[in-house]
């Protein structure tokens, strides 16, 4: 492939459309959602964070990035259960990170809780090289129409041993090629809405693998069926304010999966030490 053709198949940062897409609908989000901007969850959406604290293992005395954090309902959330843990919040959305301000001070967690307006794009460059015992994304990685240079920047700033824990949807695949169809354009519809790019689980995988994380694993998060939230609210969510909204069932397949991806990157390079490669785990 020539170097131009290279260039041009990089996919322009959107970070500014996402910026003006919060800035517009944050407090449509927060009508409908509270302060967990997430679809996937529990009808007690604690119950939901303490599954993400114990599947992420949030631990006492980490300092932890949360890329995309929202008004900050999971990092007070976390704040608040977890000792002395250090959170570095970030989001795109000078809303956001207004609202984000007021949540922490009303929650007396100025201690444990800075909000930083940037591009997680940039996050090497805003916070330093190793810096940082996780990284976590909430429903937030899949604004990235970047996806590798962001998973670059998350080794930069992670220290060795550090954890990238990536919780998203993702674009549902099926051998069938009509199902496969609609499942695009189902997709392009939510991504068009909601200004978002559906990560491809397996180019992903590939990156972070490729860069030397060692992936510990990749689940459907493991909630109860029972107290599945079903989705309902993101239903409500885009039925309200007509984005992606779904005009009809008729051909309708469900288009994405959701996922847990947890990655370490290793405390020892794997490919010096090779002879030591469990001594990471
Ligand atoms: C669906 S919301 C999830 C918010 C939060 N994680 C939660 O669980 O409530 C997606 C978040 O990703 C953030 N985001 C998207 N693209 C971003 C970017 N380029 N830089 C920083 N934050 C970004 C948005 O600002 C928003 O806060």
């Amino acid at each position: 492939m020539t170097k131009s053709k290279k260039i041009s198949n990089i996919k322009a940062n959107n970070a500014e459309k996402v910026r003006d897409f919060y800035n517009k609908n944050t407090d449509n989000f927060i009508k409908v959602y509270g302060e967990i901007i997430q679809a996937f969850r529990t009808t007690n959406v604690d119950e939901y964070l303490d599954y993400t604290i114990k599947s992420a293992n949030l631990k006492a005395g980490e300092r932890a990035l949360d890329a995309g954090c929202g008004v900050c309902g999971p990092a007070t959330y976390f704040a608040k259960k977890i000792q002395d843990i250090q959170i570095e919040a970030c989001t795109v959305s000078d809303a956001q990170a207004e609202k984000g301000q007021v949540n922490v001070e009303k929650n007396n967690l100025n201690a444990k809780i800075n909000i930083t307006l940037a591009d997680y794009h940039n996050i090497r460059d805003v916070y330093g090289k190793d810096q940082f015992d996780i990284v976590y994304f909430l429903e937030s990685f899949g604004h990235s129409t970047q996806k590798n240079i962001l998973i670059d920047a998350c080794w930069e700033v992670l220290k060795p041993g550090g954890r990238l824990y990536i919780k998203d949807l993702f674009k549902r695949i099926s051998e069938d090629e009509w199902e496969q169809l609609r499942i695009n354009q189902i997709c392009r519809d939510i991504e068009i809405g909601y200004e978002y790019d559906i990560a491809n689980l397996s180019g992903v995988l590939d990156k972070i693998r490729s860069k030397g994380f060692i992936l510990n694993f990749v689940k459907v998060p493991e909630v109860d069926l029972s107290q599945f939230e079903h989705l309902t609210i993101s239903n409500d969510f885009q039925n309200l304010f007509n984005i992606a909204k779904i005009e009809s069932w008729d051909d309708y397949v469900f288009p994405i999966d959701f996922f847990e991806i947890l990655a370490i990157k290793p405390a020892i390079s794997n490919l010096d030490n090779m002879h030591l490669y469990f001594m990471n785990k």
